[in-house]
C-alpha cells in the first residue's frame, strides 16, 4: 500500500470520527434545547398530555399565552391564561384552509391567522372576522383540568369541546 493511499485512509477515518462526534454533540444538544416541544410522560393515558406552567413563565401571568409543540399531537396547540385558574386551549389550525394561528402576541390581543387574516377570540375561540366567501367555524377546543398547588395543567386531546 502506498503512503499516500495510506494517509487517505487515516485521513477519512479521522474525519468520520470528528464528524461522528460532531454528529452525537449535535444530537446531545439537541436534547438540552429548551423547546417548545413537550415530553410525553409515562403516566399520561393516551390523549392526555401534563404541562408543567413552571416550565412556561409566560403561563404563570395572567393574560399569557403561548403556542406549544408537543410530541404526538399533529398540531400546535395554542393556550392562553384568562385568569388565575381559566384556560382557553385550542387546536391552532385555522378553520378557513388549514394555516397555524399565531398564538395572541399581548394580553389584549386574539388568536390571528396569518395566511388569510381569520381572528379568533383569546376567550372562547370563536370567529371574530373571517374572510369573505368564509362559513365561519370556531378552532377546536379541548378538555383540561389545572391543579393550582402543582401548577400542572392536565389537557384532554380525546374529547373537543
Ligand atoms: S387559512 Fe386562516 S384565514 Fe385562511
Amino acid at each position: 500500500m502506498s503512503p499516500e493511499k495510506n494517509y487517505n485512509r487515516r485521513d477519512f477515518i479521522k474525519r468520520a470520527g470528528q464528524l461522528s462526534g460532531v454528529l452525537i454533540g449535535l444530537s446531545a444538544f439537541g436534547n438540552l434545547l429548551p423547546g417548545c416541544e413537550q415530553e410525553e410522560m409515562p403516566f399520561e393515558p393516551a390523549g392526555m398530555r401534563a404541562i408543567y406552567l413552571n416550565d412556561y413563565p409566560v403561563l404563570k401571568e395572567i393574560g399569557g399565552s403561548a403556542s406549544l409543540r408537543m410530541r404526538n399531537i399533529g398540531f400546535q396547540v395554542i393556550i392562553v391564561r384568562k385568569s388565575e385558574e381559566d384556560f382557553l386551549v385550542a387546536n391552532s389550525t385555522c378553520t378557513h384552509m388549514g394555516c397555524t394561528v399565531d398564538a395572541p402576541r399581548t394580553a389584549q390581543d386574539n388568536l390571528l391567522c396569518p395566511c388569510h387574516g381569520s381572528e379568533y377570540s383569546r376567550e372562547d375561540a370563536s370567529v371574530i372576522w373571517y374572510p369573505e366567501g368564509f362559513t365561519p367555524k370556531p378552532l377546536k377546543k379541548y378538555n383540561w383540568t389545572f391543579d393550582k398547588a402543582s401548577q400542572i395543567l392536565q389537557i384532554d386531546f380525546s374529547v373537543t369541546v
